[in-house]
């Protein structure tokens, strides 16, 4: 691969980003651990209600339940916006049979992105596209949906659904996965928020962002019939947990990274389990 060039500068939150999940200390975690799935998964089966145990099909069965909740199919058009390396375009794809295109501000990502598309032969179908969430390259209306799974609490979420709105059809609709902090107060809970923010890179200001801000910056952007459904405890319990089983084989692979992460996997469960975390499936209707 030819050296990859950054577009963003230094006073920038994509600049933050990139540095942050372009590191090396990924690399293996890609490859080693859930191949180019970085969300916590949901580990709920729709169909029977069943538990799931395995890492991968529960980053596949999210993107199956937020992409049925808003009917993506052959016809729809995805702008699949904090895509990583683009494997979740590959499942978009192979599951609903949807046109992706596919956009992430980590260049590293888009272009190991490129490179898998490009394997799996879909050149023809997946368009990867390295660029931010909050000032989307692509033109106005252009889109049915924008889908994102984990990427908003990075961005500037009034900027990402402003954009969001800009580039869908006329009855285009949006789908988040979504990581929520809850408005909280402490001393611990305050470390913590700040503690997380820091090491993840995340936008302090979506830290603490109450469900009523977060329904009023969607519909200012333009969005109606907002649908907000928590699923929490199918998200941070079982991935801790999961990890944790797993915490052998990793550190074999990822060294100390494997420690540090069942530890933020703890955290996130303590914080769900405190009612400072929480995990949406937001849904609207441009
Ligand atoms: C937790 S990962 C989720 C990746 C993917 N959706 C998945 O489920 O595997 C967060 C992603 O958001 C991306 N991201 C963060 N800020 C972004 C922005 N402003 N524009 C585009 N992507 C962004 C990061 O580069 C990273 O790939």
């Amino acid at each position: 691969m030819s050296e990859i060039k950054s577009q963003w500068n230094a006073s920038q939150q994509e600049y933050r980003t990139e540095k942050f999940w372009g590191g090396d200390h990924f690399d293996l975690a890609m490859e080693a651990h859930h191949p180019g799935y970085l969300s916590f998964g949901y580990w709920r089966r729709e169909s029977d209600g069943n538990p799931i145990s395995d890492n991968i099909e529960a980053c596949e069965n999210l993107y199956l339940a937020l992409g049925n909740r808003v009917g993506l199919g052959a016809e729809s058009v995805v702008l699949d916006v904090a895509c990583s390396m683009l494997q979740e375009s590959i499942y978009l794809h192979r599951t609903f049979g949807s046109t992706i295109t596919g956009l992430d501000c980590v260049n590293k990502h888009i272009e190991v992105g490129r490179i898998r598309v490009a394997n799996a032969n879909l050149e023809q179908h997946i368009t990867p596209v390295y660029g931010s969430g909050e000032n989307i390259p692509l033109a106005s209306g252009s889109y049915t949906h924008v889908f994102c799974v984990e990427g908003t609490p990075y961005m500037d979420r009034s900027k990402f659904f402003k954009e969001s709105h800009r580039v869908l059809n006329a009855s285009g609709r949006i789908a988040i996965g979504e990581c929520m902090v809850r408005p909280s107060s402490g001393f611990l809970f305050e470390k913590l928020a700040a503690f997380v923010a820091d090491a993840w890179q995340i936008r302090r200001e979506n830290i603490g962002m109450s469900e009523q801000q977060y329904r009023f910056l969607l519909s200012d952007a333009g969005f109606r019939d907002i649908q907000i459904e928590y699923i929490g405890k199918y998200v941070y319990t079982p991935f801790f947990i999961n990890d944790f089983k797993e915490l052998g084989r990793m550190i074999k692979v990822r060294g100390w990274h494997a420690i540090a992460k069942v530890f933020h996997n703890l955290l996130c469960d303590l914080s769900f389990r405190l009612g400072w975390l929480e995990y949406a499936f937001v849904t609207a209707q441009k």
